[in-house]
């Protein structure tokens, strides 16, 4: 079973969107099994987007992300990370395909509401940036069987 780490960032959170995206994403059938509310550092930031250093929107970016509290959460289900990319639309709002998260209450690049992990590489790296392992529940919903075909 697929994890992937989900970013309501502080456009979404100042804007009332944090129940949007678990909506979302708990219609879609995925399992929730970390969640935190947080101030993000200077430091988490910078190795979050450390892929980005070096690139003109880099500083924007992590300026961004530290100016106001983010939803911070660990998804899980079958092809988690895809499918949790799709739900949130490509990262340029008006490329994003519309019912997607970033179609339906975005308009820029720059303020594009959530982060979700591209890969599961990535994922994997992202969920132990984030969250300790103690912090991450393992549980199993009465529902599962009707939602993943495996459970
Ligand atoms: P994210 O990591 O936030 O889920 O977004 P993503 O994979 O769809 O996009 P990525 O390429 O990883 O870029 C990370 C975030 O940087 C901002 N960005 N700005 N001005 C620009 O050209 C530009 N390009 C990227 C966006 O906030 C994007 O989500
Ligand atoms: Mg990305």
């Amino acid at each position: 079973m697929e994890r992937t780490l989900v970013l309501v960032k502080p456009d979404g959170v100042q804007r009332g969107l944090v129940g949007e995206v678990i909506c979302r994403l708990e219609r879609r059938g995925l399992r929730l099994v970390a969640a935190k509310f947080l101030q993000v550092t200077q430091e988490i930031a910078e190795t979050h987007y450390a892929i980005h250093k070096g690139k003109p929107f880099y500083s924007g970016l992590i300026d961004y992300i530290t100016s106001a509290p983010v939803m911070a959460m660990v998804w899980e289900g079958p092809n988690a990370v895809a499918a949790v990319r799709q739900t949130m639309g490509a990262t340029r709002p008006t490329e994003a395909a519309p019912g997607s998260l970033r179609h339906d209450f975005g308009l820029e690049i720059g303020r594009n509401l959530t982060h979700a992990s591209d890969t599961v590489e990535n994922s994997e790296k992202e969920v132990s940036l984030w969250f300790k392992p103690t912090e991450i529940v393992e549980w199993k919903r009465d529902t599962d069987r009707w939602i993943f075909e495996k459970s």
